[in-house]
């Protein structure tokens, strides 16, 4: 069907006084006695294109001013409303008629609401720009990791080892209920890969089997976490940017992370002005100055020692306690970021204990060179460390913590060939696109959310 986008037609002054052809969803129609008017959108604009109907001229199916209506319009473009073309219409074609029942009628439906139906809310102006900054993004972490020498990899989503050792994995099986097997083992030998396999929580490991030959690599791909949370910032599924830098330690790697993230907000913010605009009135006032804040200022550091001392002088009730060698809380991070420093914030070197096996032991015995990012209102954003790379080290690690050595075979050996320092980290792509929208749950930034008890 030979059209051209709405984006094009409504912008572009070459097609006024033309005649064109465009296809859509109708989104608001007016009739009159004399004229009709309709808005389109076609998922290429925020904005929607103006189709006035000369009722003397033009007899036009009722059904085609239906809301959620597909049709095709022939007519000329002509310059209307704020230096925009509208089409003035020769030609409507009904595509696809939309009943009473379509469910999106009014203009605004509660976010809640538009859960409720991830088919449709897709055409809603928040889904519309979500969907757009989405896609805009994934394209800016591309072209960052790609002008910078870094090859990207595609790590498999299918592993026989748990990268983070937390157990929150789904496991990948054939099999299914049986009462064939007396034990897991039997089972598992059984089953398609002839022992446990897991949907991978990261692509690390395998990253930096990568990164050991092709020195700057990344992932850009779907993990699984199979956690019992229910809150606004865990999804099931996410999509998890991964870049791992032979011979970086932690500040290296930290650097990296802080120019990644400038890089993409900036582009964002150049690529789509109307979408920041929009969620900027809509859902977080001040968001177009707080990305500007982001790019304009160094991101602050805080050593995880500091942070407890800061979070025990604070004077705040907090319904977590604090001390040092506890993990920092949801109520803690907030503090850090929003109430102290309004900025995002790398706390670096963090107890040994509540990190992962593979991250550089520190001098002191009891910390690692790990570091999360922590942005204002979202949270964690980034996990981050130097990688152990001693191979006695990493050993003493793992079989600390009762890790079957034999799972991580290849991964061990890169310490026996050549190991360099190197450091990676996890950028949580969700979590991202929430800081630079505004917007306060994950199930409203990815096409279809999959949490617990929520598989549509
Ligand atoms: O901090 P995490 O667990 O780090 C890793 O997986 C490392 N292996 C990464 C690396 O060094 N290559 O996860 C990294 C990020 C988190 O900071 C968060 O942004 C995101 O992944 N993330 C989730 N996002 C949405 N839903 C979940 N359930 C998430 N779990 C982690």
């Amino acid at each position: 069907m030979k059209h051209l986008d709405v984006k094009d037609v409504l912008t572009n002054k070459e097609y006024t006084g033309k005649e064109v052809t465009v296809c859509g969803w109708v989104r608001t129609a007016r009739d009159s006695k004399n004229m009709a008017f309709f808005e389109l959108n076609d998922g290429t604009s925020l904005k929607h294109i103006q189709v006035v109907i000369d009722k003397a001229v033009l007899n036009v199916d009722d059904e085609a001013l239906k809301l959620g209506a597909s049709v095709k319009v022939v007519g000329t473009a002509v310059e209307g409303r704020q230096e925009l073309n509208e089409i003035n219409a020769k030609e409507v074609v009904l595509l696809g008629a939309s009943p009473a029942d379509y469910p999106l009628q009014k203009k605004r439906h509660t976010l809640e609401f538009l859960r409720t139906m991830p088919h449709l809310r897709t055409r809603t102006n928040t889904f519309n720009a979500v969907l757009r900054v989405r896609s805009v993004m994934a394209n800016s972490i591309h072209t960052y990791f790609q002008s910078h020498n870094y090859v990207y990899v595609n790590t498999p989503l299918i592993t026989g080892s748990d990268c983070e050792g937390a157990g929150e994995t789904f496991t990948v099986t054939t099999i299914g209920h049986s009462d064939k097997y007396k034990t897991s083992d039997e089972y598992y030998a059984d089953d398609f890969f002839g022992r446990r396999a897991t949907l991978s929580v990261s692509g690390q490991l395998e990253g930096e089997v990568a990164a050991m030959a092709m020195g700057k690599i990344y992932t850009f791909g779907p993990s699984f976490r199979a956690e019992n949370s229910n809150t606004p910032r865990h999804v099931a599924e996410f999509w998890h940017v991964e870049p791992e830098v032979a011979f970086a330690e932690l500040p290296d790697i930290i650097e990296i992370a802080e120019d990644m993230i400038k890089y993409i907000v900036r582009d964002v913010l150049e690529k789509c002005p109307e979408e920041i605009k929009f969620f900027d009135e809509r859902f977080e006032k001040g968001l177009i100055d707080k990305l500007n804040n982001l790019i304009n200022n160094d991101f602050a550091i805080l050593d995880y020692t500091d942070a407890v001392k800061m979070l025990e002088e604070s004077g705040k009730q907090f319904q977590y306690p604090v001390y040092w060698g506890a993990d920092l809380q949801t109520e803690h991070e907030r503090y850090i970021t929003e109430e102290v420093y309004n900025k995002p914030v790398f706390i670096t070197n963090y107890p040994k204990a509540i990190k992962s096996f593979y991250m550089k032991q520190n001098p002191d015995g009891k910390t690692v060179a790990a570091t999360d990012l922590l942005v204002p209102g979202v949270g964690e954003i980034i996990g981050c460390s130097e990688r152990e790379a001693d191979y006695d080290k990493l050993m003493a690690a793992m079989k600390e913590r009762n890790m079957k050595i034999e799972e991580y075979a290849d991964y061990i050996d890169l310490r026996r060939f050549g190991s360099v320092p190197h450091s990676g980290f996890g950028l949580g792509f969700e979590r991202i696109i929430m800081y630079v929208t505004g917007m306060t749950n994950i199930r409203d930034v990815i096409l279809y959310p999959r949490t617990v008890g929520n598989i549509r």
